[in-house]
């Protein structure tokens, strides 16, 4: 029975090919530390056309030389790396019609920036794996050695909302400090405006374009200890303010707002609820620390990226 259903399945899949049908592309946003063509993205990226053979693949880039690449994961204003990124995407023919995106880590909440305010072309799918939708509250610890990430980190821990760190240092573009919620709010340059935080200026096309998704995967890695807090990659964070306990229940000092308790989501600032009420927010998990994939990645590449269009 198997074997018929999977005869069946691979002619249907000749068939369409035979038609000229094609997988959607693909593009795929590292994370921190990471490069676009580093040994593990393009490993990464030929497993995927094992999976789903002829597929159109574009992995992003800052600079195309790995070094600097890797450097504008630490240092840059990501306001503006979005902006190259937009226009990098538009100029690729083969995207012209749409794609599914695959941000790891801090490219994931990067990708959603992108739907936010370019979308063209649009994102039909967007899996985030360990991203920091709802920001993080302390930066994460650095490899040993890793000197350039030990410097950033240095700098980022100093002095997160002075406007040098908010223009120059990525990690503080998306530090969310619960304690500090106020100088957030005024000082951050980049995750109140993608999480319309600033009642006075909510872009509604924000709003809908990440409406306009098809699908949003969140994909959380259970150990993970290097995002604080974790929940963070399904839009959670840690509590805010004692008007908030009062309103909901009391919560111990870092109990996790879930998504579905974030004004964000309740009020709808960006779409999320709309997207999650038409049934197309889906929660997933890795098992394991932070962005240690194993084979997890596979069959959410099968399920959701590479559909024949
Ligand atoms: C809202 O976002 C759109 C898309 O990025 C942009 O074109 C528009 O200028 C923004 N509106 C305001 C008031 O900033």
């Amino acid at each position: 029975m198997f074997s018929v259903l999977v005869l069946v399945s691979t002619l249907l899949i000749h068939i369409l090919l035979a038609a000229g049908a094609t997988p959607r592309p693909l593009v795929l946003w590292h994370g921190l530390g990471d490069s676009h063509a580093s040994p593990g993205m393009v490993e990464f990226a030929s497993m995927i056309q094992d999976i789903h053979p002829g597929i159109f693949i574009h992995s992003v880039y800052i600079e195309k030389e790995l070094d600097k690449d890797r450097q504008a994961g630490f240092y840059g204003n990501v306001n503006e790396q979005l902006d190259s990124v937009s226009q990098q995407l538009a100029a690729i023919p083969e995207l012209k019609a749409g794609f599914d995106g695959i941000g790891f880590s801090q490219g994931g909440q990067f990708l959603r920036a992108y739907v936010e305010r370019y979308n063209s072309p649009p994102i039909h799918n967007l899996l985030t794996f360990g991203s920091q939708h709802m920001g993080i509250s302390d930066i994460p610890i650095c490899r040993p050695l890793d000197l350039l990430c030990q410097a950033a980190r240095r700098a980022t821990k100093q002095a997160v909302y002075s406007p040098w760190a908010q223009a120059n240092l990525v990690q503080a573009q998306y530090f969310r400090d619960p304690a500090n919620l106020d100088t957030y709010l005024s000082a951050n340059t980049f995750l109140t405006s993608i999480n319309n935080e600033d009642p006075l200026y909510r872009n509604q096309t924000y709003a809908d374009n990440f409406a306009s998704l098809n699908t949003l995967v969140l994909i959380l890695f259970t150990q993970d200890k290097t995002v604080v807090p974790k929940e963070s990659s399904w839009f959670g964070s840690e509590v805010i303010d004692d008007e908030f306990i009062s309103e909901q229940r009391v919560l111990s000092s870092r109990s996790i707002i879930p998504m579905h308790l974030q004004p964000l989501y309740v009020e709808d600032w960006i779409g999320l609820r709309r997207l999650d009420e038409q049934g197309a927010v889906v929660f997933e998990i890795c098992e394991g620390e932070h962005m240690r994939i194993g084979d997890c990645w596979e069959d959410l590449v099968r399920q959701w990226t590479g559909e024949l269009v």
